[in-house]
Parts: structure tokens; sequence; C-alpha cells
């Protein structure tokens, strides 16, 4: 039978018997996934195992810290911090089409995991094998790996990998879905603040700016996110929402009134969802005055933002990303 404590065990011995003595670096995005994949690895090879968390640019306000914090704190792990803002945010110069932006953003991730893991043998820790990821169920399916599903979308960490990867990848959640991988991070003792943290994408604001990325389109989307954020989580809904992501329609400019003045900016849309995996999701019935106390922040403190809309669509026919 299958229990939670019988998934872990079988996991670790599996990973240990494949590892061996050898070194692997863990993509650790802040998420729950890739903190539960790191903490199954270190519990199968410790000290083998060294995290990278790949600074991006495209994370929201104050996640850099929560992992250099939290995660380290819970697991004791080797944690490596990579800036490549400018390389991640430079590749996407001029990209507006979705997948090809998740196709950028796993292409530079697998570039910086190589890079970092060629630092980590100059600076003499041995040649690294393996790559960790976080990768569930639900994100092989939707990319077209299980059996007879289409490609919806390329989950940065299973369509954009390159033929010519350097790693083996270790992708001990593989067959699990969300929930299940929050109990096995409970087993294995990682914070709530980590283990029921709401899903973020690993191609982060990228995929919530629709229109090309650019550094002040992230600057207002990350503030826009970062009030709702906060006002979901004063009215005490984070449990009871699956995630929210908030949109910037970059490429959209809508009028407005402001005093006395037009405004010509831009909307963003909140995305309040209910799901169980993420498969399929219903939106959100938010009480209206947490609604308005986000649309009236929004607007009064993000200057670049003039109008703010709710998605009433569920899953399907809209995905739960716009992207
Ligand atoms: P969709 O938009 O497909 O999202 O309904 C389902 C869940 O997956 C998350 N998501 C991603 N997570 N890499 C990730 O790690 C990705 O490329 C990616 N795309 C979507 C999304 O936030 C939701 O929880």
């Amino acid at each position: 039978r299958w229990t939670t404590s019988s998934i872990v065990d079988e996991t670790v011995q599996a990973i240990r018997d494949r590892v061996g003595d050898r070194r692997a670096i863990c993509a650790l995005s802040g998420g729950v996934d890739s903190a539960v994949a790191a903490a199954l690895v270190q519990r199968a090879i410790g000290d083998q195992l060294t995290c990278v968390f790949v600074d991006h640019g495209l994370l929201r306000a104050g996640e850099r810290a929560q992992v250099e914090r939290d995660f380290v704190a819970a697991t004791g792990v080797n944690l490596v911090t990579v800036d490549a803002t400018e390389q991640f945010v430079g590749a996407l110069e001029g990209v507006a089409d979705p997948e090809e932006k998740r196709k950028i953003i796993g292409r530079e991730f697998i570039r910086t995991f190589e890079r970092t893991a060629r630092d980590l043998v100059n600076r003499g820790d041995g040649d690294v094998d393996f790559l960790v990821q976080g990768t569930l169920y639900p994100d092989v399916v939707e990319s077209g790996g299980g059996s007879g599903a289409a490609n919806i979308k390329s989950h940065h960490n299973v369509g954009g990998l390159p033929d010519d990867l350097q790693f083996s990848l270790v992708e001990p959640l593989r067959a699990l879905f969300k929930d299940e991988v929050r109990r096995v991070g409970l087993e294995l003792g990682l914070p709530e603040t980590i283990v029921y943290r709401q899903p973020f994408p690993g191609p982060g604001l990228a995929i919530r700016i629709i229109g090309a990325v650019t550094a002040d389109r992230l600057e207002t989307l990350r503030a826009a996110d970062a009030i709702a954020r906060e006002e979901l989580g004063a009215a005490g809904l984070d449990r009871e929402i699956w995630q929210c992501p908030v949109v910037l329609l970059a490429d959209v400019r809508s009028v407005g009134v402001q005093g006395d003045g037009r405004t010509y900016g831009h909307p963003v849309v909140l995305r309040p969802v209910s799901s169980e995996d993420a498969m399929t999701a219903d939106w959100t019935r938010l009480p209206y005055d947490v609604l308005e106390r986000i649309s009236t922040r929004i607007t009064n403190e993000v200057s670049e933002v003039n109008r703010v809309t709710l998605d009433v669509t569920s899953k399907p026919p809209g995905t739960i990303e716009w992207e």
C-alpha cells in the first residue's frame, strides 16, 4: 500500500541506487515542487547535492529572500544563488509568443545550470552528473509527455530541455500530484510556509506579461502582484485559493481618469482559482470587499495600471496562466 512514508522511503532508496557516490545539482525555484524534490534528494545523498537558485529577474517581490532564509533554515542544504537577470531579460527581448518565451527560459535555465556546474567543478567539488527537477505528473501530461495528451503548454522544465543536455535528470516527483507532493514535504519536515506555498510557474512573471517582457513591465507587474498577495493574505484567503496570478496586459491600453487628468494606462487581470491538482480549476468567488481593496490599492499605488479586471473562466476552457 502506498503511504506517504513508503513513497519517501522507496524514492530515497531509488535515488541512492541511481546516483551512488556521484554529485547532483538541484534547480530550486522557491516553489513547493523543487523544494520537496531537493529535500528528498538531500535525504538520499546529503552533501553530494548542491541546490542552485537562479534569480532570473522574473521573480515576485521577496521570493529570493524567502528561499535563502526559510529553505536553507529548514534543510541546511548547500545553496548557490545565481544572478541572471540580464541574461534572461536580455534573451527575452522583443519576444511576445508564449511558447517561445517558455522555450527561451527553459534553455537559459539549462545554460545557467551547466555554467554553475562548471563553477562547482572549478572550485574542486567534483563533476556534476545529475540535475534534479521538481517535475510533477501534470507537468508531464500538459507538455505532451503523457500518454495521448496534447501539448497544451511546454512547462519550462519539460518542453524546453535541449537534446544535448549534459546532465542525467532526476525527477523524483514525476508520478505525483501536488497534494501528494505536499504530504511528502510535511513528512520530510519542511515548514508550512514552503509546503503550502501557492504554485508559481518556473518561467515566472514572464508568462504573466502579455506582450514582450521589459524591465519596466516586470516592475509594474511585481508591484501589482505584491499588493494582491498582501490583501489576499490579510483576508486569510491563502489556503482557500489555489493561486491567484496577476496578469499584465502590456500591449493593451485603456483610458482612465484620475483627479482631473486623463490616463492612458494598462489593465491587469486577477486570476484567482480553486483547484485540487491544477489539471482542472474553477474561478474563486472572492469577497467583493477584498476585490475592492485590491483594485483601489493597485490603481492608486501602481501608476502604470489604471484598470483592474477579474477573470471568471474555469479550466477548461481557460488554463490557469494566461500563457
Ligand atoms: P496551466 O496554466 O497549465 O497551469 O493551467 C497549471 C499549473 O502549472 C503552473 N505552471 C507552470 N509551472 N513551469 C512550472 O513550474 C511552467 O512552465 C508552468 N506553466 C504553468 C501554473 O502556475 C499552474 O499552477
